[in-house]
């Protein structure tokens, strides 16, 4: 583990390439193994969720090459079905081996996944899609025990929330089941029909069209080659880290159709964007203005992993911003942070209520989950002094080269290790919930 020590009130100036998206990426490298076939996945960011689903592809018994951001993953030998409890728990999208691996040979030994902390996060609708297809599952002391003796039946499914990892399972496991699968009310993320889009180019027939998807299963899958798409949230928090500095950007390589819910609100918070086809100007203003209300929604709506990061951009703007989570049961980790760091927030449930001030000020202060870390970066850079950010391997689930590109951009950061990080510790005395 590491820290970030950031002088803060640098303005960011430049211009960057988007990484590829983790949330697309991850999927896609569970359906390698479904796909029972050699398949190069280009564009992959270099993360350490994306290390740990090589470890799982490595160890159901794929050769897996991992080099300047392509994977080459060869499953045509593999032929396990058990997944290590240790690698299910280091992340939540190992679950989505569940689906790839009951498709590829009936059986699938897999205990419930880990995940950042953000509140309860069950797996009920990827349970109940995946029994419709006729699979068996016995749970006993954490370890799910799914068999499928007579082969995965198409199905008709109606999720009762847009879940993406379910809608992502659901699709994995209709690929080559027999028949027709149809799900209502699927997950519309671009990394769903990013994941649907790679199986397709392997042989797949699925189609995805506003919140409907029909997979009529194919007999099998062959190897293909993908790009992966870039990572939408990557991509704004850039944007955000710019406004934050009052700087100004030219970010490439992305997709900005998939931002749709987010530019309304930087344009409402006195942003002026740019927007090519592949590329996004951002030049922030003097002093952010409040926006009025954000509320997480799934997509194409206001996404909820950026909800901790518009948080710092509301510490500072003019004016009272409401904000409200209604995706996940407890995101506001990051809010005890950043009050350590002077920002006027208050929380009630699933509503946070903050109130900008002109300035954030340097202090101690500890990651909470992924995005939460880089809410609190981001603080650090607008924040006058000097920011000391613990635990940020968090950050490196989700951010190739993080500190690296904000250097690049003019920003002050240097990370330190370990030593360093227990000695702020007891500085702080922190005491937040340590997290896989
Ligand atoms: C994906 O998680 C992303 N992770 C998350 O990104 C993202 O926050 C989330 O989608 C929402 O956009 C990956 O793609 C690897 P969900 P996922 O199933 O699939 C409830 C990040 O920071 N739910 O759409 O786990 C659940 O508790 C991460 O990159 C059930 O109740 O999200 C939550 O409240 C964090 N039962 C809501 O649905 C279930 O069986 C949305 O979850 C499944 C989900």
């Amino acid at each position: 583990m590491a820290l970030l020590t950031i002088n803060g009130g640098r303005v960011l100036n430049g211009e960057i390439e988007c990484q590829g998206s983790k949330n697309s990426a991850l999927p896609i490298l569970a359906a390698c193994f479904l796909v029972r076939g050699k398949c190069e996945i280009h564009n992959c960011p270099k993360l350490s969720d994306i290390e740990g689903t090589i470890n799982i592809l490595k160890s159901l018994g794929c050769d897996v090459v991992f080099e300047q951001n392509t994977i080459v993953v060869d499953s045509r030998n593999a032929s396990g079905y058990e997944i290590p409890e240790e690698l299910m728990h280091e992340m939540r999208s190992s679950i989505i081996f569940l689906g790839a691996i009951l498709g590829r040979s009936g059986r699938a030994v897999i205990s419930t996944p880990g995940g950042c902390d953000i509140g309860l996060r069950p797996i009920d609708l990827h349970l109940s899609a995946i029994k419709k297809f006729g699979v068996e599952i016995n749970e006993e002391h954490g370890i799910l025990d799914c068999k499928c003796n007579e082969g995965l039946k198409g199905t008709a499914v109606t999720l009762s929330f847009p879940s993406v990892g379910a809608t992502e399972n659901i699709i994995l496991a209709a690929a080559t089941a027999e028949g027709t699968t149809t799900i209502l009310n699927a997950a519309r993320e671009p990394e769903v029909t990013d994941l649907a889009d790679f199986l397709n180019a392997c042989g797949a027939k699925i189609h995805c069209s506003s919140g409907i998807i029909n997979i009529e299963g194919v007999k099998s899958l062959h190897g293909a080659s993908h790009n992966v798409i870039p990572d939408r949230i990557v991509c704004a928090t850039y944007l955000c880290a710019t406004a934050v500095t009052r700087g100004e950007m030219l970010l490439k390589s992305v997709i900005p159709a998939h931002l749709g819910g987010v530019f309304p609100i930087l344009d409402e918070m006195g942003c002026d964007l740019k927007v090519g086809s592949r590329e996004i100007r951002i030049t922030a203003p003097a002093r952010l203005k409040k926006a009025d209300k954000i509320s997480t929604q799934p997509y194409p709506g206001f996404p909820t992993d950026l909800q901790a990061i518009f948080t710092t951009l509301a510490c500072i703007a003019d004016g009272t911003t409401v904000i409200v989570e209604n995706i996940f049961e407890c995101r506001f980790k990051h809010v005890p942070e950043l009050l350590k760091m002077g920002a006027h927030i208050k929380t009630e449930g699933r509503v946070a209520v903050v109130e900008g001030i002109p300035c954030l000020s340097g202090a101690n202060v500890i990651s909470t989950d992924l995005r939460g870390s880089c809410a609190l970066v981001l603080a650090g850079l607008c924040a006058k002094g000097t920011t000391v950010v613990g635990k940020i391997n968090h950050l490196d689930r989700g951010y190739e080269n993080f500190d690296e590109t904000l250097t690049s951009l003019g920003a002050s950061i240097v990370r330190t290790e370990e030593a360093h990080e227990k000695e702020d510790e007891k500085q702080t005395g922190a005491n937040n919930s340590e997290q896989r």
